[in-house]
C-alpha cells in the first residue's frame, strides 16, 4: 500500500468504527432520564421490569465462573427484564475491589468491566451501588474500621456519616468507579448509557440520636459530589422508604419502627433523581400473619407512590422485594402467588394514574450458586412457573409503555 492509500485506509477504518460505535449507542437508546414522575428513554416515557443480582462482580472475578453472569443476563433478557441492580463495591475481605482505602485490585475492577460489558450485550441497564450499609462486602463498618486503623478517632459505625476521613474514603471510591475506563467496552463508566443510575448506599440506616439530620447531610454532600463528576447518569439513595420526622403523620405507614432515615426529606434533595422503596413484610412484620403482611405491603406501595408523585414529584422504583424459602409455610406456589400479587398491585396503581415506574425483584441467580443463596434466589432456567409470572409482568410493562406513547401522540393531534 502507498502512503497515500494507507492514510485513506486508516481514515476509512476510523469512520467505520465511529459509525459502529454510534449505532451501538443509538441501538441502546441513550441515557435514561426523568421527566416529572416518569423515566424517559429515547424521547418516550418508560416503565421497566427488572431484577437484583448483587453477586455479579464477585462471581465474575473468577474467569471460570463468568458464564454465570452471562447466563443470568441472557435468561433475564429472554424474560423481558431490562434493568439489573448490582454492587459496585467490595471493601476489604475476599475478592475485594477496594483492598484498603484508595488501593484497588485491577482483577476485580476488570470483573466489573465484564459485568457492564455483558449487560450492554444483552440490552440490560444497570443500577450500581457504591457501598453497603451492612458488613457484607465491607460496607460502613469496614470504612469506619479503616479510619480507626489510620488513627482517626471514631466511636462506631454511625461515624461513617460525619467523620471527614471516612467521607474522603467514600468520595474517593465514588470517583474511582465513575471515572473508571472500561477495559472491555473502552468506554469510561460516566459516559456509558448501559449504566442507568448510581446508588449512594444499599439501605442507609443510622442509630445515632440526630440520625435523620446526619443522614440528610451526608446524602446532600455525596449527591452533590456525584453530580459534580457525572451529569449523564441518574442518582438514587438506596433507601428502604421508612418515613421520618419531617412528616410525622406518615409514620403510621412504617412497620412499627424507624431506621434513622426520612423518605420525604432525603428524597427532596435536588440531586436525587428518583425515589426507592424496599419491602420485606415477612421480615419486618415476622410476628404477623400473611394477610396482615400483605395489607402492609399494599399500604407501603400506595403511600410511597402517592408521596413520590404528589410531594417529591419524582419517579418511584420498588428496588427490592421478594419471598424467602426460609419463611414459614413457603412453597414455590406461594412465592409465585406473592410476586404476582405485588405486580398486580403495582399495575393497578399504574392503571389508575401512575405510581411505580419500575420494580426489581430480589433476586436472580444462576445455577450452581448455592453458596450465594439467601433464600430469595430465583433461577429462571429452573423455576418455570416463577419465570412465567416475571415474563407476564414484563409484557404488562410493555403494554403500559405503548399506552403512554399513544397518550403522548394523541395529545399532538389537534
Ligand atoms: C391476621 O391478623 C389480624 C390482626 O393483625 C387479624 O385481624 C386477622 O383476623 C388475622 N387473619 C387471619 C386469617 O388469621
Amino acid at each position: 500500500m502507498s502512503r497515500f492509500h494507507k492514510v485513506g485506509y486508516v481514515v476509512g477504518v476510523l469512520i467505520t468504527l465511529a459509525l459502529v460505535c454510534q449505532a451501538r449507542v443509538h441501538s441502546h437508546g441513550g441515557f435514561v432520564r426523568t421527566e416529572g414522575t416518569r423515566f424517559v428513554l429515547g424521547g418516550s416515557s418508560s416503565l421497566f421490569n427488572g431484577f437484583n443480582s448483587y453477586w455479579m462482580m464477585h462471581v465474575a472475578t473468577e474467569p471460570s465462573e463468568r458464564y454465570k453472569v452471562s447466563n443470568t443476563f441472557r435468561e433475564a433478557a429472554d424474560a423481558g427484564l431490562s434493568v439489573c441492580r448490582t454492587w459496585a463495591f467490595s471493601d476489604g475481605g475476599d475478592r475485594a475491589l477496594q483492598i484498603s482505602p484508595g488501593t484497588y485490585d485491577e482483577r476485580v475492577f476488570q470483573a466489573l468491566d465484564f459485568v457492564i460489558s455483558e449487560a450492554r450485550r444483552y440490552g440490560i441497564r444497570l443500577i450500581l451501588s457504591f457501598v453497603n450499609n451492612y458488613k457484607d462486602y465491607g460496607g460502613r463498618p469496614q470504612y469506619v474500621e479503616w479510619a480507626r486503623n489510620a488513627g482517626v478517632n471514631v466511636n462506631g459505625e454511625d461515624d461513617f456519616y460525619t467523620t471527614p476521613t471516612v467521607k474522603e474514603y467514600y468520595k474517593n471510591h465514588v470517583k474511582r468507579v465513575i471515572t473508571r475506563f472500561n477495559t472491555i467496552t473502552r468506554i469510561v463508566y460516566k459516559d456509558d448509557p448501559t449504566i442507568m443510575a448510581w446508588e449512594l448506599m444499599n439501605e442507609p440506616r443510622c442509630q445515632a440520636d440526630s440520625s435523620e439530620k446526619m443522614v440528610n447531610g451526608w446524602v446532600q454532600e455525596m449527591a452533590s459530589f456525584v453530580k459534580s463528576l457525572d451529569k449523564n447518569h441518574l442518582l438514587e439513595i438506596g433507601m428502604e422508604g421508612f418515613y421520618g420526622d419531617s412528616m410525622p403523620e406518615k409514620k403510621v405507614n412504617n412497620p412499627g419502627y424507624q431506621v434513622g432515615t426520612d423518605f420525604i426529606s432525603n428524597n427532596l434533595i435536588k440531586e436525587i433523581d428518583f425515589t426507592t422503596i424496599h419491602a420485606y413484610p415477612d421480615i419486618w412484620l415476622s410476628g404477623q400473619n400473611e394477610s396482615a403482611q400483605m395489607a402492609f405491603m399494599q399500604r407501603w406501595m400506595q403511600s410511597h407512590s402517592i408521596d413520590s408523585k404528589g410531594i417529591l414529584k419524582k419517579p418511584l422504583v420498588m428496588a427490592e422485594f421478594g419471598k424467602s424459602s426460609k419463611g414459614q409455610g413457603y412453597s414455590l406456589g406461594a412465592r409465585d402467588q406473592y410476586l404476582s400479587t405485588v405486580y398486580q398491585s403495582m399495575n393497578n396503581f399504574e392503571s389508575t394514574g401512575g405510581g411505580i415506574s419500575g420494580s426489581l425483584v430480589w433476586q436472580l441467580m444462576a445455577e450452581g450458586m448455592d453458596s450465594y443463596g439467601d433464600g430469595y434466589g430465583i433461577i429462571l432456567s429452573q423455576d418455570a412457573s416463577t419465570r412465567g409470572v416475571i415474563s407476564a409482568q414484563s409484557h404488562k410493562m410493555t403494554t403500559f409503555r405503548h399506552m403512554l406513547l399513544g397518550r403522548k401522540h394523541g395529545k399532538s393531534v389537534p
